[in-house]
């Protein structure tokens, strides 16, 4: 636990402007019932201050993935370790996301949702790395910020295990 950790975004600027992207979910989606999938356990904490500033009539569900991959690229080969507990079908669905690194993990979630027949599927992610993406079929709705090529922990990000609980978005300096 003595890595040092360089803040990337603060707590406030986090909390700016996931406000602002509630809002322009809310207006979107205008009224109508949106039924948000939190991808466990990175997206935790960002789904639930998204889903505190959202006005819409709200449900939610939560879904956890592992990604096999050599090294630090996820291979595609996606388990689902936890499913949802309610099915999607006629749903207005947003897939609430930590990070979109290659692409290799959204990519194989939306295809196997896309085939329980939801009304319509996007995307929201706190963090984008469109530097490292191989998998360009994955089309973004709403990033909160673009990020470099850098390893990202806290506000649910981890570096093995530990970190998610920092409240703000920070990058481990190379000792
Ligand atoms: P992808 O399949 O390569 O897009 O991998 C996405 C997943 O890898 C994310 O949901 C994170 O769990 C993890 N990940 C990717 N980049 C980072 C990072 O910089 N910090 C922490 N986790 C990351
Ligand atoms: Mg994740």
């Amino acid at each position: 636990m003595d890595d040092k950790i360089r803040i990337l975004l603060s707590e406030e600027e986090v909390a700016a402007r996931v406000k602002e992207i509630a809002e322009v979910i809310s207006r979107d989606y205008d009224g109508k019932p949106l039924h948000l999938i939190c991808i466990l356990k990175g997206g935790v904490f960002f789904t639930c201050e998204l889903a505190k500033r959202i006005n819409l009539p709200l449900t939610m569900d939560f879904m956890s993935v592992s990604s096999y991959g050599a090294g630090t690229v996820t291979s595609g080969i996606v388990k689902i370790t936890k499913d949802l507990d309610d099915p999607i079908e006629g749903k207005d669905v947003l897939i609430v996301e930590d990070i979109i690194d290659s692409g290799n993990t959204l990519a194989y979630l939306i295809e196997v949702l896309k085939q329980r027949n939801p009304k319509s599927i996007e995307l929201c992610t706190l963090l984008d790395k469109p530097e490292r993406r191989v998998k360009d079929q994955v089309k973004v709705k709403y990033t909160c910020f673009t990020v470099p090529d850098q390893f990202i922990v806290g506000y649910g990000l981890d570096y093995d295990q530990i970190y998610r609980n920092l409240p703000y978005i920070g990058v481990i300096e190379q000792q």
